[in-house]
């Protein structure tokens, strides 16, 4: 599937079902989930699995503080003084804030679909972008010396990863630095896994799948290869396995609650789809959720960062 594909219906003729049927079956009509499902608030004509509401946001800040305790700061990338930043898919804002406080003499650009924390108070160098990675960012070329894009395995199509890295590349001043966190999409990547994690993440994959999202953790294998197809230079990855559940200590603990959370969030639309009631897709994360530490699963995250050549 091309990654312009999902280009907003509303700017581009709406493709027939027929004509555009991917090849792994999914059809256009499948993207556009209802705008209320459930208790939670899904955006229409785009493959981004989660919710956008304000449960996600409070979600969103949890993890923040969660992926932070674990790479002992905001970003691993070797920065000196950065005078442009781009946040892709910045979601609540925060790691973008906190860069602007950091850096205070930097501008600081936070790019998402949607602004979901408008009430927040950001330092006076931040600012919000609307846009869209799958159409392309609004900026020149050169522009930024660090950009940062973190857990967008469930909004980029799997085919459109190679196009959307060479598009933050193409924003990059030379010499500037480009960073990706993501995390493991595969059954592999929560291991060992029990039954009731392994019902889930079935059901959640072909959720998954029907929006040509990777559910084999390519994408995050694949880091430092798109970066480097795009040009990037002084690549280095990172694979971060991370325990879920209390026998993981303080970052164990909170990071089951937040994929607990996180699995909670596309509880309607896997209970839609499937026929299933959402009562009983709770329980089957409950029980997944008692297996990580039963188990001793462990989630598998991974960065990679490198640097556009001068
Ligand atoms: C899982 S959240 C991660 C947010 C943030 N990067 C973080 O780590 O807290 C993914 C974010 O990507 C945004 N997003 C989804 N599809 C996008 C797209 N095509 N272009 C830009 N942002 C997108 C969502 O709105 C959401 O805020």
């Amino acid at each position: 599937m091309p990654w312009w594909f999902f280009r907003r219906r509303s700017r581009d003729t709406a493709p027939t079902a027929t004509s555009a049927q991917s090849p792994s079956g999914w059809l256009p009509g499948e993207v556009a989930l209802p705008r209320l499902q459930g208790s939670r608030r899904y955006l229409q004509e785009q493959p981004y699995l989660l919710p956008k509401d304000l449960g996600e946001v409070n979600r969103l800040d949890f993890q923040h503080y969660i992926l932070r305790a674990l790479l002992r700061g905001n970003y691993l990338a070797p920065l000196q003084q950065p005078h442009r930043i781009l946040d892709v898919g910045c979601g609540t804002g925060q790691w973008a804030f906190e860069l602007a406080q950091q850096f205070p003499q930097a501008e600081v650009v936070g790019l998402d679909l949607e602004q979901v924390k408008p009430s927040a108070s950001p330092p006076p160098n931040y600012r919000f972008v609307q846009g869209d990675i799958l159409q392309g960012l609004p900026f020149d070329d050169n522009s930024f010396d660090f950009v940062h894009q973190r857990l967008l395995v469930l909004a980029i199509p799997q085919t459109a990863w190679p196009a959307a890295v060479q598009e933050l590349a193409r924003v990059t001043t030379p010499g500037g630095w480009i960073e990706l966190l993501e995390v493991g999409t595969a059954l592999q990547d929560y291991l060992p896994s029990g039954p009731a994690t392994q019902e889930f993440y079935q059901l959640g994959s072909q959720l998954a799948a029907l929006r040509g999202i990777d559910t084999d953790g390519t994408v995050m294998r694949s880091l430092a290869r798109y970066l480097e197809e795009a040009g990037l230079v002084n690549i280095h990855y990172q694979a971060l396995d991370v325990p879920l559940g209390e026998w993981g200590g303080r970052i164990g603990s909170l990071m089951a609650l937040d994929a607990r959370e996180a699995w909670k969030a596309i509880n309607a639309p896997i209970a839609a789809r499937f026929g299933r009631s959402e009562q009983e897709i709770l329980q089957l994360i409950e029980q997944a959720y008692q297996e990580w530490t039963q188990f001793r699963t462990q989630l598998h995250f991974a960065v990679a960062y490198g640097q556009k050549p001068i």
